[in-house]
């Protein structure tokens, strides 16, 4: 529920959420987490085929009032798939959105021709089939749209769902892995609607005084609701996906105790971590795992991007342990992350910067392929960027192909978390990040992958640049 409502324990909770040693006030359950099904898929001659289909519906994205929306084999967002690492993917996609659309395998290292890209769009009727072999190991992905100009429209109504990759890790073997049982999917969303169930992606429109900003948790509308989650494992384990359009989603335990992080959006850290908040810009992803002896409710405080004009404290879910069981010890080392060296690495700059309404990257607004900026580079490259945000505003900087290592974040070096593989970091106004990356495996002459701001709406205003990997 919204932590500002006052109801017993929503706002003393809140209040003392940095004493971790107050006995734990966990927030009744009004509601019910729903789990995204899981995609079926079939597997032949070792290709497991997934089939989804882009069409529109309607859902309560308020309470009470019937919205527009849109989903992957329903009305919102889409069921969770889950790739092997080793695997060959078939993806048999159709698209009933009546519109032009593309999917985008966010973070997944595929070649470019399959990453779902503004190249890769295609038409209302049609079916778009890319295939290849899943070389990530075990993390956190998600799929969305990504067609020029119309991302934001398309991810807000509903367009979304999570990636669970899987790999043969001893590592993997220990964590939870069971999907909805101690393995649970959060897809965290603020959006704003009107009081006639319009969602609105663009700013013209928002300071109005009937736009509300509801949070979803899952699809599910958490704004006067906390949800419940009955653990049958004493360990769970989450998965956080910020799939706003805009704003920062932070998750706490309301009686301040720890989250064991295990992973940030590219996979494993090199151990757990014991942190009181995790921190998504819009894209981003992260993983931890709680060992319940009580009752403990997760909060999301959801900072202001543009899109709303204040923040809140949400009480999302409480999960309440009936389990006996007393999990093993966490592996002591959950990754290996050699630190690059980047003292050869090629230096670039990329600049986020604005002119009036207009976004840019490196002075392009990349509205359309032929006006955005390219970067251009060769296979095996070893970089090391520095992006520099030139406008007073918050960016989500994301690149697809690579995971990258944060070298420097505002001038300061990483640490903690930070240390983890990314594909989405927040680049706060006026400051800037480094960041180090290889681009391994693969080249095309044709098809870009795309670096760009997560906030939707910039994003679909020109904070995009295309990114060409060739063989020399
Ligand atoms: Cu999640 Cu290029 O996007
Ligand atoms: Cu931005």
């Amino acid at each position: 529920g919204f932590g500002a409502v006052g109801a017993a324990g929503i706002g003393f909770s809140l209040l003392t959420g940095g004493n971790s040693n107050k006995a734990s006030a966990a927030t009744e359950a009004t509601g019910t987490l729903n789990i995204p099904d899981l995609l079926e898929a079939t597997t032949s001659d070792g290709t497991t085929t997934y089939t989804l289909t882009a069409k529109t519906g309607t859902s309560e994205v308020l309470s009470g009032v019937t919205s527009t929306t849109a989903g992957y084999n329903g009305s919102y967002l889409g069921p969770t798939m889950k790739w092997t690492k080793g695997d060959t993917v078939l993806m048999n996609i159709t698209n009933s959105l009546g519109d032009d659309t593309t999917v985008h395998f966010h973070g997944a290292h595929i070649p470019p021709k399959m990453d779902g890209g503004p190249q890769n769009a295609f038409a209302d009727g049609e079916t778009w089939s890319p295939t290849f072999e899943v070389l990530d190991e075990a993390k956190t992905l998600w799929y969305h749209p990504h067609a020029l100009g119309t991302t934001a429209e398309q991810v807000v109504h509903g367009l979304a769902g999570m990636i669970i990759v899987e790999d043969d890790s001893d590592v993997s073997a220990a964590l939870p892995s069971e999907y909805g049982v101690d393995d649970i999917p959060i897809i965290l969303q603020c959006l704003a609607v009107d009081s006639s169930g319009d969602i609105k992606y663009e700013a013209t429109g928002y300071r109005s005084s009937t736009v509300s900003f509801p949070v979803l948790v899952n699809g599910t509308n958490v704004d006067s609701t906390t949800l419940g989650f009955t653990a049958t494992k004493t360990r769970t384990r989450f998965r956080v996906l910020n799939a706003s359009p805009a704003d920062i989603m932070t998750v706490q335990r309301s009686d301040g105790g720890t989250l064991t992080q295990i992973a940030t959006d590219q996979g494993y850290l090199t151990e757990a971590a014991e942190v009181t908040t995790i921190r998504l810009v819009a894209g981003a992803r992260a993983e931890f795992v709680l060992d319940l002896e009580d009752a403990v409710t997760l909060q999301a405080v959801v900072t202001t991007g543009w899109i709303r004009g204040g923040s809140g404290t949400y009480d999302f879910l409480t999960v309440t342990p009936e389990a006996s069981d007393t999990p093993d010890d966490l592996p002591s080392a959950l990754n290996t992350i050699t630190r690059y060296d980047t003292s050869d690495f090629t230096a670039r700059t990329i600049t986020l910067g604005q002119s009036g309404a207009t976004m840019l990257i490196n002075g392009s607004a990349g509205t359309s392929m032929s006006s955005m900026a390219m970067i251009s580079t060769t296979l095996d490259a070893e970089e090391i960027w520095t992006i520099k945000n030139s406008t007073q505003l918050e960016h989500s900087f994301h690149l697809h192909d690579v995971p990258f290592q944060l070298i420097e974040i505002n001038g300061e070096e990483p640490t903690g978390v930070d240390l983890g593989w990314f594909d989405t970091f927040e680049v706060v106004g006026g400051g800037s990040i480094k960041i180090a990356m290889k681009f391994t495996d693969f080249t095309d002459d044709t098809y870009m992958y795309m670096l760009h701001c997560h906030l939707l709406q910039h994003e679909d205003e020109g904070m995009m640049a295309a990114l060409m990997v060739t063989e020399s």
